[in-house]
This record gives C-alpha cells, structure tokens and sequence, in this order.
C-alpha cells in the first residue's frame, strides 16, 4: 500500500560533476553538483543562485563540468558543505557550510588546463566536458533563486582505459562507474540487469551532424524544416 508524503528531497540517483569555474581574480572554485540532465549534446544544471558557480557562470559564461567516479568520493565528500563565496548565506550557514578559496586543494584534487575553455579541468576525473553557457533560465519561484543552466558541451577528454570500439570513441559503460548520489547518499553503477532496445541502433546514429561542414549543414536544415511543426 503506498502512503501520500510530503518527501523533502527527490533526488533519487543522479549523477555527481565537479563543475570547475574561474573566480574573479583567476582562481579556481570547483563546486559538487548532482542535478545535472543531457538533451543532445547540451545539458541543463540546476544551481542555487547564492552559490559562486552561479556567479561565475553568469559572468563568465564558461566551466568545466569534471565527471566524479565512483572511487573520487572521499574527495567529493571533502568539499561537500564548502563554498567560494566569502559571504555565506543564512540557509547555508545554518546547514554548517564553510568559506573555502582553493576547493582543489581542499579536497586534494589537481588540475590540468582546458583547451577551449579558461576553468581548468580536474586530472582525477575520467571524463572532462569543457562547456559554455547557452542559456539562463530562472528555474523556480523557491525563496531561494535557482538556476538552470544551458550548457553547450565543445569539447570531451576521456581517460582511454574507459574507451571502446574500433576507434576507441565509445565509453564503455562497464569499465566507468559515476558516482550517484540518491537521497543525499553516495551510490555507484555495478550491475547491468538487462539489455536495452536502444542499444539495437547502431550508436553513430546518435552523434548530432557537424554544422560546420557543408554536409552538416544542408543536413541541419533539412531536419529543421521536416521538424519545424514540432516547435513552440
Ligand atoms: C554531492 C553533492 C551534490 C550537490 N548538488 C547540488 C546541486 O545539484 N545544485 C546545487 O545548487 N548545489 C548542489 N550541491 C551543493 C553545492 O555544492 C553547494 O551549493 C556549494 O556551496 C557550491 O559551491 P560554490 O558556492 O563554491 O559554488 C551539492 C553538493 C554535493 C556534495
């Protein structure tokens, strides 16, 4: 029998990044982020308007999101009530949070430069996705202002034991294991349960023209027209 609640939180199993992000005088913030969904090749975050990576983000219009394996928690967890603003507001300082300049050293991480973004990426994440921000979009009428963010993912770094396929351009869901974290607890990806329908097409089916070539191109424009109904 199910019970009608009020739950506090529903964040049952989503993904956890490191989004690294420049502050002001060139220093390096890295924040734990979990809400964090993919459409394509652009992504949405969901950031409290009061922490610095939103700062940052809607100045700078650039970040690192640096994804967290399964064997980085301890150093996810190090950083987990911290924040690079200097004036900490009410709400986290009564959760316990902490002013911190250098996150990466806090949480014993090292970095390593971006190619197409400033932030730099962290060394010990796997899988580093340098992004720009597309768009900003006011999220909820929460007390507290929050944020998603439209990320524009232009370039991807991959630790080559994780890769497969001929070319090796594939991650291979087995050998990577993202951290996850489900009602505030840490979790990891260990057990392939079932095959899916999807994975039937071949996976080249997926990856988005390249609108710079002239290929990609007239391809782009013939899919808008086809799928102009479609739009808002
Ligand atoms: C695992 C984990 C996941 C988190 N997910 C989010 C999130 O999705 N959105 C958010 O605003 N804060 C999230 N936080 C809290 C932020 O890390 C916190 O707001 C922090 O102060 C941000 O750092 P900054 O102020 O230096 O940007 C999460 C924290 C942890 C440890």
């Amino acid at each position: 029998m199910h019970k009608t609640i009020d739950l506090p939180i529903l964040y049952f199993g989503t993904p956890v990044v490191l989004i690294s992000t420049l502050n002001e005088d060139g220093s390096t913030n890295i924040a734990p982020s979990s809400s964090i969904w993919w459409l394509g090749k652009s992504c949405m975050i969901g950031l409290d308007g009061s922490s610095k990576t939103t700062a940052n983000l809607k100045r700078t219009h650039e970040c690192v999101l640096n994804l967290a394996s399964a064997n980085m928690v301890e150093f996810v967890d190090r950083i987990a009530n911290t924040t690079g603003s200097k004036t900490i507001p009410l709400h986290k300082r009564t959760l316990g949070y902490r002013y911190v300049h250098n996150k990466a050293k806090e949480a014993q991480l090292t970095t390593q430069p971006a190619i197409k973004v400033n932030p730099p990426r962290i060394t010990e994440c796997q899988i580093q996705l340098e992004a720009t921000v597309d768009k900003i979009h006011a999220f909820s009428d929460a007390p507290i202002p929050m944020f998603a963010f439209e990320l524009k993912i232009q370039n991807s770094h991959i630790e080559e034991c994780l890769l497969t396929g001929d070319k090796k351009q594939y991650v291979d869901p087995d050998k990577w294991h993202p951290l996850i974290m489900s009602f505030r607890k840490f979790y990891t990806t260990n057990d392939y349960i079932h095959s899916s329908r999807l994975e039937k097409a071949p996976v080249e089916t997926y990856r988005i023209k390249n609108s710079n070539s002239i290929t990609g191109k007239i391809f782009n424009k013939i899919i808008r027209r086809l799928y102009k109904k479609y739009s808002l």
